[in-house]
């Protein structure tokens, strides 16, 4: 990631994983663990489970998992190195970096988004006390935008003159265009993005201001908004939402996001007292937003578009359509539903004119897909059989696109009801319409959530190696696990002697392994464990001997391997009976890992030069 090794371990060991988690949820010890409800996923009872000796954490409802650093990537929507930031950023850690390059780019983002935040500032200055500001003043103020609520949301004024800010920030011509605030004229010189606009401005997710929605004062010409141009460096609009930032402690809380189609939308809703709303910043929302919200453990969203927009959602609102919206709902395991606002009224208005409408209307939002079958039917001319006919084609079209026959049956016998056609008649040409429309996302069964907690047998063994890795010593080896990711969890584990060091060198799912079974001590006697185990790795020797014995025309190869499975016989009866136990595994282990390391070390896995001699 660029960041030096040594000021990644410094961050780990200055940081508390149990205070960190503590701050966005409430967490409570229980033996030697910690837990808690998890903030990833927003449940009732408490799955997460937190392990402040190993440092690490493992949510038994949504398998999320890691140390302290991923937890921040998790719940902040932070890469690694953003992570690693932040955290060294609290304790007070200078951060050192690989590659030069690396720090280059760093610290040219930092002074770009130093550079947005100056302008923010300055713009915001301007339209607290600029005497070219004003009109807006009088305009925001007759939207009832007060000076408390431009403070909150740091609303500015550019002026209309056009290279004010470009002199005010004093940039170099890159730094300028690469941040987004100016650009170069043909004569060479720097002048202003925003001209004679109101100011938004829009920060990413950890609070960075990256650029701006610029609305133009009613009665001039031009477009209503101007945002950041997609040419600046720090502003990815498909990924910001305008909002997260000031309301993702309620968003992870609640478990709900009200997603709006504007900045006054936003600030509308706050006014209301709905601190969950986000707004897209003038594009349609996209996978990636939605993946920004789920990660804020957002599992419901309200669509607040005006009625026209949402009924027209397809249109322009939302990227692909109501079937990318459904393969949302399935894709982040969420649902969306839609608020009922009164037509040609956004969130921004009704905040006003009828906040409590606004309040009612969030709070009994209706799934999206009966909010459409309902607009249409309600639009419809149900007078005639013809245009009855009519309506009810366009509905069962809406309801067509949705993947859950279990969803879409019920909307069809509603529909028949209210155009008063045959329940059947209508299902036969519901039937006929899916078939036509070729529809390859149907889903069939919900996926295994609650898989299988039990441990396996190298669970156990894994587990034993982490907690009471004294117990283990000498005992386990990486060739008693068959299983590869295990084998790699325990592997990397017995060269890093602690967890996370471990699960930052293996594969993703070793690395989850190793945290699931970190957060749980494991309460299995030792040798039971080892007995376990090694009765399995007992059994695959002899079915390699079976086999080789099979394929061997050598009558020593075929009398060794005979001997040995009776011996492996013997011994894993012995592992069975408890009086017997301790000895059989002092007997098998040894053998058991010599075994392993030769047919490891050589391909031909020759067993006639065998190991501890089995009798
Ligand atoms: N938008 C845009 N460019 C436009 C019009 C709109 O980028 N020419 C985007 C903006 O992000 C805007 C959103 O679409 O916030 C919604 O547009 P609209 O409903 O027209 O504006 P409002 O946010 O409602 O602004 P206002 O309350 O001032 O009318
Ligand atoms: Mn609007």
């Amino acid at each position: 990631m660029g960041i030096m090794a040594d000021d990644i371990a410094r961050v780990r060991a200055a940081t508390d994983i149990v205070a960190i988690i503590g701050e966005h949820t409430e967490i409570k010890r229980s033996g030697r663990q910690w837990m808690a409800r998890c903030p990833l996923h927003g449940e009732r009872t408490p799955s997460l489970s937190v392990s402040p000796d190993k440092g690490v954490y493992y949510c038994f409802g949504c398998q999320r998992s890691g140390d302290v650093i991923t937890f921040v990537q998790e719940i902040e929507g932070l890469d690694f190195g953003g992570a690693v930031e932040m955290l060294a950023g609290r304790a007070g850690i200078h951060l050192h970096y690989t590659s030069r390059d690396e720090s280059a780019a760093r610290s040219r983002r930092r002074r770009l988004l130093e550079a947005v935040a100056r302008a923010r500032d300055f713009y915001h200055q301007r339209l607290l006390d600029g005497r070219d500001a004003g009109p807006a003043r009088n305009y925001l103020r007759s939207r009832g935008y007060d000076s408390d609520l431009v403070r909150r949301w740091k609303i500015g004024w550019a002026p209309a003159h056009g290279e004010i800010l470009a002199h005010h920030v004093g940039l170099s011509d890159d730094d300028l265009r690469d941040s987004g605030l100016g650009r170069i004229n043909d004569r060479g010189s720097q002048y202003d993005f925003f001209r004679g606009r109101i100011l938004f401005p829009i920060n990413d997710e950890r609070g960075d201001t990256v650029g701006f929605g610029g609305r133009v004062m009613p009665g001039v010409d031009g477009p209503k908004y101007m945002n950041t141009s997609t040419e600046a460096k720090t502003y990815n609009k498909s990924r910001v939402l305008y909002g997260l930032h000031e309301h993702r402690k309620e968003i992870v809380k609640a478990g709900r996001a009200v997603v709006c189609e504007g900045y006054t939308d936003v600030i509308g809703c706050a006014e209301a007292g709905i601190e969950l709303a986000v707004a897209t910043c003038g594009t349609a929302l996209t996978a990636e937003h939605v993946r920004l919200l789920k990660r804020f453990s957002a599992s419901r969203l309200v669509l607040a578009f005006d009625a026209d927009a949402a009924g027209a959602a397809a249109a322009s609102r939302l990227a692909a359509g109501a079937r990318q919206l459904y393969a949302w709902e399935q894709e982040f395991e969420m649902e969306i539903w839609v608020a009922k606002l009164p037509s040609g009224q956004d969130p921004g208005e009704l905040a006003r004119t009828e906040p409590d409408a606004l309040r009612a209307a969030v709070e009994n939002p209706e799934r999206f897909l009966q909010f459409r079958v309902d607009r249409v039917l309600a639009d419809g001319d149900l007078s005639t059989y013809e245009s009855r006919a009519k309506s009810a084609e366009r509905a069962v079209d809406v309801v067509s696109e949705h993947p859950n026959p279990l969803v879409r049956d019920p909307q069809i016998v509603n529909i028949a009801e209210r155009c008063q056609f045959d329940i059947d008649l209508l299902r036969v040409y519901a039937n006929s319409i899916r078939s036509r429309a070729e529809d390859r996302t149907v889903h069939t069964g919900e996926d295994t959530r609650d898989e299988d907690i039990r441990l396996t047998p190298e669970d156990e063994a894994l587990q034993l190696a982490i907690h009471r890795p004294g117990e283990a010593a000498g005992r386990l080896h990486a060739t008693l696990f068959g299983d590869p990711v295990r084998r790699e969890a325990f592997q990397a584990l017995q060269d890093e002697g602690e967890v996370v060091a471990a699960s930052d060198r293996v594969s993703p799912q070793a690395a989850q392994t190793l945290h699931r079974l970190a957060v749980d001590d494991g309460t299995a006697a030792v040798d039971d464990v080892l007995a376990r185990i090694a009765g399995i790795a007992a059994r695959r020797a002899m079915n390699e001997l079976r086999r080789q014995a099979a394929s061997s025309h050598d009558p020593a190869m075929r009398q060794h391997c005979s001997v040995s499975l009776a011996w492996l016989k013997s011994q894993t009866e012995r592992l069975e009976e408890r009086p017997t136990r301790t000895q059989a595994l002092a007997d098998l282990l040894p053998w058991l890992i010599e075994h392993g390391r030769r047919s490891e070390g050589s391909v031909s896995g020759s067993l006639v030069a065998s190991q501890a001699d089995p009798g």
